[in-house]
């Protein structure tokens, strides 16, 4: 696919200090956490983050974990209420990811959220990502360090086996201990519902706030966002796989043949660039629009699946 071949770094201070010199000029280094390993990247570098789902093959833009190094730093990314202050200083850090409104003027990538206003969000307690973090100094975005489909990671072994050609380097930090996902919550006002159940147990949570939470099965839990068909949608009408305008219609090109497009998500065709660049300007297009947002065919190859796959949910018929 590439020619990359990861480096296998010792999670000493020199290994760790160069993990986050790599991760600040964009690269993707997969690092130990309590729960399994993650693909981290600066959640902040659209191209970076681009570069994560390229890596994973995920076939779409399901909004990744932002994990940060302490509660100040959360703070930067993500709006507290009480409850959620309240679980995050019981079980931070910890296999506990909290989804939060996304606080103003956040700096994070369009691309880590998926165009969504909340952001999932932890502080993981693995000395290793602890001692990344704070040396990268910033948020790393990182799912689980798997390609799409395949059992996540708890040794650095099976990050090695299933993506050393993909990522510039993995932190060898040994066995995970917890070996499940992170427990995620979503908490809206003082409502607490369980969007993936992990290494933190529902009962755990329930004890410590004394109420229950809302659970999957509970039908006015919120679903999660890859399953919802016109969750991300801009305002304005969207028609895909455009070649010749209509109307008001303006156009959001792809490709170095594309002279007529109000902005052009690659004009070099590049799949990495526009995918980094797709959700900043639907939105920027969505402001700009007095009718229909025409969308230039992108080709169904590497991230192009996850771009029409998000683009055919922006088009979808509204809920
Ligand atoms: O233990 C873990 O959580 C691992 C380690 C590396 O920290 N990370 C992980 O990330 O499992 P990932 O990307 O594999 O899972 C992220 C999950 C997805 O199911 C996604 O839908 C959900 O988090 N998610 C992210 N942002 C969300 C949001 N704003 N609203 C709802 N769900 C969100
Ligand atoms: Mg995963």
């Amino acid at each position: 696919m590439t020619d990359l071949q990861a480096d296998v770094l010792t999670a000493d201070q020199i290994g760790i200090k160069q993990a986050a010199k790599i991760l600040s000029k964009g690269g993707l280094v997969a690092f130990p956490t309590e729960t399994v390993y993650g693909l981290g990247a600066d959640a902040c570098n659209s191209i970076a983050v681009a570069r994560v789902y390229a890596a994973k093959g995920r076939p779409s833009f399901n909004p990744l974990i932002v994990h940060v190094a302490d509660l100040e730093c959360a703070k930067t990314y993500a709006q507290f209420n009480d409850t959620a202050l309240k679980l995050a200083s019981a079980f931070w850090p910890g296999p506990l990811t909290l989804v939060l409104p996304c606080a103003p003027d956040s700096p994070l990538s369009e691309l880590v959220t998926a165009g969504l206003d909340s952001v999932a969000i932890r502080i993981p307690a693995h000395p290793i990502a602890q001692a990344l973090l704070q040396q990268f100094d910033g948020p790393l975005a990182a799912p689980s360090a798997n390609p799409s489909g395949r059992i996540s990671p708890t040794q650095a072994a099976h990050v090695i086996t299933d993506m050393h050609d993909r990522i510039e380097a993995i932190l060898d930090g040994g066995t995970c201990k917890v070996g499940l996902e992170s427990t995620i919550l979503k908490v809206e006002d003082n409502q607490v519902s369980l969007l993936r159940s992990g290494g933190l147990s529902s009962e755990q949570i329930e004890t410590f706030l004394g109420y229950s939470i809302m659970t999957p099965s509970d039908p006015k839990t919120p679903q999660s966002p890859g399953q919802l068909k016109s969750h991300y949608a801009p305002n304005s009408p969207v028609r895909l796989n455009v070649k010749t305008l209509q109307g008001a219609e303006i156009l959001l090109g792809f490709g170095p043949e594309c002279k007529v497009a109000t902005l052009n998500l690659s004009p070099t065709g590049n799949l990495i660039e526009a995918a980094a660049n797709l959700f900043s300007y639907l939105r920027k297009m969505d402001a700009l629009s007095k009718g229909t947002i025409a969308v230039s065919p992108i080709p169904m190859s590497g991230l192009g699946v996850a771009i029409n796959d998000r683009l055919k949910r922006a088009a979808a018929p509204r809920n």
